[in-house]
């Protein structure tokens, strides 16, 4: 009999990530709302025996909450046709806004406000480009120099600080990519993706059921051509930069005792959540302390934790993580993004802190049911980062 309140996992799914391209883009015609509300579709699909009703409330992460992404988690609920009565909280962390959306819901389960949440992330980020309709209060122009603190200029920073090579980027791009296409031929991700419909580049209807950028044909001699668009004669270019992308991630969660009173099976334990800010000029960095933190709060050691989830916004800023946490040292990563990573998969902002966890869910449900701990993790402009750590268990 257990006492105190634990949250699991119940399910996961989300859509696929395209690219944020208005003539390329799979998803160039569809709005955000509806790739947020076909997840939640397919997620009562997939746990028949939840109702949208029996929802105590919804929290979506979104980076920039503006334009068509303003309030979206309540207007898409109310579009979607879901019942008027269930709340919805509209977080935002930056990158991490999925994760913290997790977190959120994750505690309230554990602090008994209620049984059963949604945790969600979105991001178009074609339609709501990265900077859009963004003020900064003028005193930070006292302190820093925004210029220095865009996200590609950061990344920059990190390989400089860090002295990652840009070899060792293109290394990781190389491999991300390799093991994105391979998970996908073999339909790893089709546990996970939701299929909704796009259109081709010509224009042709489909229905979008892979990551877009996904690179098969990547080879180490083209990306050493390739110039940094960030810095005059700079190491990091799109080929290790996370793709603009538009997609939708959400997981279902639940109090455990409720969970086994139904029967629903689940495999994923909330352990634990953490936060941690850094200097923003090196703001990919910011999972280092995040995952020192958590891990200090459920008295576990990297060594513990078997598989890793952990945001590729660039490769510089997930080298030097894998790096100085003593993970490991160069791809192809044994424990770390075992199906590829964000410059592979995509990083529709607020959407990759859940789609993370989703995917960790799948992989630990599947290639890796003997793993006991998972531990997934990202970084956020303006230097902030979240690590959010699960347990396996399933009997
Ligand atoms: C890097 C970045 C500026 C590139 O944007 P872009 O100039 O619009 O470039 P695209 O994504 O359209 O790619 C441009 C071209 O690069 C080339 N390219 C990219 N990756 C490649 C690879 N691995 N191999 C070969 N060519 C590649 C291609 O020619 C591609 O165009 P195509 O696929 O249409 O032929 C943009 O993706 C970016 O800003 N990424 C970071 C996003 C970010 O900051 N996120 C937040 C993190 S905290």
């Amino acid at each position: 009999m257990r006492n105190l309140r634990e949250c699991v996992l119940i399910d996961g799914v989300r859509s696929a990530n395209c690219r944020a391209h208005a003539e390329k883009g799979w998803f160039r015609n569809m709005m955000p709302d509806v790739i947020l509300t076909s997840v939640y579709s397919a997620l009562f699909d997939k746990v028949k025996k939840i109702k949208p009703e029996d929802v105590e409330a919804v929290y979506v992460g979104t980076s920039n909450q503006s334009g068509c992404q303003n309030e979206l988690a309540r207007f898409s609920w109310l579009a979607g046709g879901f019942p008027e009565s269930v709340p919805q909280n509209h977080v935002n962390m930056q990158c991490p806004s999925g994760m913290a959306a997790t977190e959120h819901a994750a505690r309230a389960i554990l602090a008994d406000e209620g049984d059963i949440y949604i945790a969600a992330g979105v991001e178009d980020m074609q339609h709501v480009p990265m900077g859009h309709s963004m003020e900064w209060p003028k005193r930070l122009f006292e302190k820093y120099n925004m210029n220095d603190l865009m996200m590609g200029v950061t990344a920059e920073k990190v390989a400089e600080v860090y002295n990652i090579s840009r070899k060792d980027m293109e290394n990781m791009a190389y491999w991300s990519n390799m093991k994105a296409a391979q998970a996908t031929k073999e339909g790893k991700f089709k546990r996970e993706i939701v299929p909704i419909e796009g259109e081709k580049e010509d224009g042709t209807k489909f229905m979008v059921d892979t990551d877009q950028w996904i690179r098969e044909d990547i080879t180490m001699e083209k990306m050493a051509t390739m110039q940094s668009p960030f810095k005059p004669g700079g190491v990091v270019t799109a080929a290790t930069s996370s793709p603009l992308s538009t997609g939708a991630a959400a997981m279902l969660l639940m109090e455990r005792n409720l969970a086994d009173k139904l029967g629903l099976s689940y495999h994923l334990k909330y352990v634990a959540g953490a936060m941690a800010g850094c200097d923003p000029h090196v703001m990919g960095i910011a999972p280092i302390p995040a995952v020192k933190k958590v891990l200090a709060r459920a008295g576990l050691k990297i060594e513990d934790i078997d598989i890793w989830e952990l945001n590729e916004a660039f490769c510089s800023q997930a080298l030097a993580i894998v790096r100085e946490l003593g993970i490991e040292e160069n791809a192809p990563f044994k424990n770390v993004n075992i199906w590829g990573g964000a410059t592979a998969l995509g990083h529709p902002l607020g959407e990759s802190g859940c789609r993370l966890s989703v995917t960790l869910n799948t992989i630990m449900k599947t290639e890796r049911k003997d793993a006991r701990y998972g531990c997934a993790t990202l970084c956020g402009g303006w230097g902030i980062g979240n690590a959010i750590l699960w347990e396996n268990v399933h009997k």
